[in-house]
């Protein structure tokens, strides 16, 4: 539809059919409303708003979605269709690895293929837009959230953020609706930062580090053409970001140029009260529109509220038009006022769903996000020849044969499709090569407040102590007779994702238990670490001979856990964010500031900035992973020692495999701005190479360095680059200090 006949179609609106638009209610009660008229909600909402909602969420299947659109249009006056929204995060009925587990492929073209992919399987059920990417910067691994995001670094965060963009979003201007999904970047802005890691909790920052270090990875989304912005539940700077103007005003339209639409998160406009910015539900809904919010997310505030704010002269009818334009255009993208049901299709549903191109593009994106923590005497990769008949696998551990590992937010994803360690080793070995136990549970009352709550609801319940006495002495029994015990070991998934923060950083219940007594008679131990968080492992650094990384790997894990274990892939992840020696060092992050007193690792004298009882050094640093093959880095080479402000410089440096087998190297480029006009990190990631190198092969990696990488918020908040020396180094992870200098003119 033209603009002016969209200008026509917002001029005949009435008041509360505008006001509707602006509405977001959860599928349930459009469902309800949408089989018995009249139905009221629990949000307080009148029948009359609720004939005219805008949107809803979490709504999907190309069946439910054609009957929903056509129930709501059959009752609606100006037949403005409803939109979809839904939480995709990381995969629809196909599910790829968790996004802190994307982030360690270091490969955003990469992330854009499974958007792209999932976008397919999403448009053939009838979603519309999708709430991710999750674009938070992450350094407290007692955060749940950490789950959703690429990471601690600004850099590949942003890269990240706009692949995912790109690839949800692939199609969607194209003539031919049904392609492509709206992306909704978010949590806007700096939700990854509450203090104590708490879920939802106070974030207070500096400006310099808000625009610095978290800002940037939502730019980047913007850049990238997102359609949406979702606010976050969290304050910036004493003022809760859903009624910030100064964010969501000053910074995300007026700097960045953001034209696109604003949602609020989960019911984030009445949460205002509970912040204690608005006395009521009235005031609150004014603050939201003040700030820009277009779209209430599941209250009543904007629903009962706006048609008395603005009769009263509190807020202006010009921002109500205003957003419900946005909400108009982002329809009129997507194409519904030609097709309301654009896409929703039961028999595409049957070709997309779990098609073997997205099960292969899950598990490449499982091995390439798996990182090998630990390769003692290189007992991995296993040679599957040893295993056809004569050694014996033990395969042991509450994830050995877990389908429910897919993380908290793969909620449209089909478990039954997942192929487990236990599945895809028996396909692969001779049955008489592999034995299989659970061994322990999970986790156990004292990890999880509410577990006796949780496992009412689930139907599930906890072991009797026979049961796990007995199937610890089986577990043990099956390792003792084995070759390699293979532990299948993690964090429950329970434990992670949104409220899911934690006080402790350790593996739960029995397990560790399991894994001492295994260590104890088994040849060889090789542990496989399920996960959603960076964990403390210094005793199962020690305990293990191998230690593999496999976070939730989605729907095609145990297929890419058998390719890294047997060989046929190498894995190729390097941390996406540091594993701590302690939950005491939280927040833990590389790209720290050096301190006036900063300590070497090594002086044992006090005074410094240190702990008395733990290394300041993370237990695995970002960007840290081993391999199969052994890449040796030589001497860092420039092509010049200065750098004009229109110039370039290229470094250099030549990596050799020194072993016999192929492999990819990911070398990273560190920077430090040695002096500034503020301080500034020991250490920037500014570029990312990933090179295959043949056995015995050797190659120069070069990265060109310019002005504009160096540019930094300044003393004065400029965003400029300053004078003086710099270090640069080219290195596999970021444990390696910047030495070779050079200086900007
Ligand atoms: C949740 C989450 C947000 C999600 C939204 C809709 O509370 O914070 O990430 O997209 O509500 O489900």
């Amino acid at each position: 539809m033209r603009e002016e006949k969209l200008q026509e179609l917002l001029n005949s609106l009435s008041m509360t059919e505008k006001i509707g638009q602006l509405v977001q209610v959860p599928g349930p009660v459009l469902e309800a409303q949408g089989q018995e008229l009249g139905i009221r909600d629990d949000l307080g909402i009148s029948e009359e708003i609720i004939r005219n909602v805008g949107s809803t969420l979490n709504v999907v299947g190309a069946d439910q979605i054609r009957r929903v659109q056509k129930a709501y249009l059959e009752k609606s006056r100006h037949k403005i269709p409803l939109l979809f929204m839904a939480d995709i995060i990381y995969g629809f009925r196909t599910v790829f690895p968790i996004p802190l587990a994307l982030g360690c492929t270091f490969d955003p073209k990469l992330l854009k293929e499974l958007c792209a992919a999932t976008s397919e399987e999403s448009v053939a059920a009838g979603a519309q837009v999708t709430f991710s990417p999750m674009a938070d910067l992450v350094r407290d691994a007692r955060w749940g959230r950490c789950l959703e995001s690429t990471g601690e670094d600004p850099y590949m965060n942003g890269r990240y953020a706009a692949a995912m963009v790109e690839g949800f979003q692939e199609g969607l201007q194209e003539e031919r609706a049904g392609k492509g999904m709206a992306s909704c970047v978010k949590h806007f802005a700096a939700y990854g930062a509450p203090e104590g890691g708490r879920d939802y909790n106070t974030v207070d920052m500096s400006e310099r580090r808000l625009r610095q270090e978290y800002l940037p990875s939502y730019k980047a989304g913007v850049e990238a053409g997102c359609e949406m912005i979702m606010t976050s539940f969290n304050t910036v700077d004493g003022i809760p970001s859903t009624g910030n103007k100064w964010l969501m005003d000053d910074v995300l339209r007026k700097e960045w140029g953001f034209e696109g639409v604003v949602i609020t998160d989960y019911a984030a406009i009445a949460e205002l009260i509970a912040h204690g910015v608005a006395q009521d539900a009235k005031e609150a809904a004014r603050l939201a529109m003040e700030a820009g919010v277009d779209i209430d997310m599941c209250t009543g505030c904007y629903a009962n509220n706006l048609e008395a704010l603005i009769r009263e002269g509190a807020i202006d009818e010009a921002w109500l038009d205003r957003a419900v334009m946005r909400v108009l255009r982002l329809k009129n993208k997507l194409g519904l006022f030609e097709d309301p049901f654009r896409g929703a299709d039961a028999a595409r549903e049957k070709e997309v769903f779990l098609a073997p191109g997205h099960r292969a593009l899950a598990r490449e994106a499982a091995v390439k996000s798996m990182v090998l923590l630990e390769n003692k005497e290189e007992l991995l990769p296993l040679s599957g020849e040893d295993f056809r008949g004569g050694k014996k696998i033990a395969l042991i551990g509450p994830f050995a044969d877990n389908r429910d590992a897919l993380g908290m937010w793969a909620i449209h994803g089909d478990k039954s499709a997942v192929v487990t360690v236990k599945q895809a080793l028996s396909e692969m070995l001779a049955p008489e090569s592999l034995a299989c136990a659970e061994g322990c549970e999970t986790l156990l009352e004292e990890d999880y407040t509410d577990l006796t709550a949780v496992y009412a609801q689930t139907g599930k319940s906890a072991w009797n102590p026979e049961k796990r006495k007995e199937e610890m002495e089986r577990a043990l029994a099956l390792a003792a007779e084995s070759d390699v015990a293979v532990l299948a070991l993690g964090e429950s998934e329970i434990q992670g994702g949104e409220g899911g923060s934690r006080t402790k950083l350790t593996i739960p219940g029995d397990q560790m238990d399991l894994l001492r007594r295994v260590r104890k008679c088994a040849k060889k131990v090789a542990v496989l670490l399920f996960c959603a968080r960076p964990l403390v492992l210094d005793e199962v650094k020690e305990l293990s001979d191998a230690l593999l990384l496999v976070w939730y790997p989605g729907t095609e894990g145990g297929h890419a856990v058998c390719d890294v274990l047997f060989g046929s892939r190498e894995p190729e992840g390097r941390l996406s964010m540091s594993f701590p020696r302690s939950v005491g060092q939280m927040p833990l992050y590389y790209n720290a500031f050096s301190t006036g007193r900063p300590y070497d690792g090594r002086t044992p004298i006090r005074f410094f900035s240190r702990y008395t009882d733990c290394a300041n050094t993370p237990l695995y640093p970002y960007g840290y992973g081993l391999s199969y093959h052994r890449a040796a880095y030589g001497p860092v080479r420039l092509d010049s020692r200065t750098l004009n402000r229109e110039g370039e410089i290229t470094v250099s440096v030549e990596i050799t495999n020194e072993s016999g087998r192929a492999g990819v190297e990911t070398a990273q480029l560190y920077i430090r701005d040695v002096t500034g006009s503020v301080v500034r990190p020991v250490k920037e990631l500014k570029g990312v190479c990933k090179v295959f190198l043949e056995a015995g092969e050797k190659k120069t990696v070069s990265f060109r360095i310019t002005e504009d990488m160096l540019r930094f918020y300044g003393k004065e908040l400029r965003y400029e680059s300053e004078p003086g020396k710099f270090r640069v180094t080219i290195a596999p992870d970021s444990s390696r200090e910047p030495e070779e200098e050079f200086v900007l003119v």
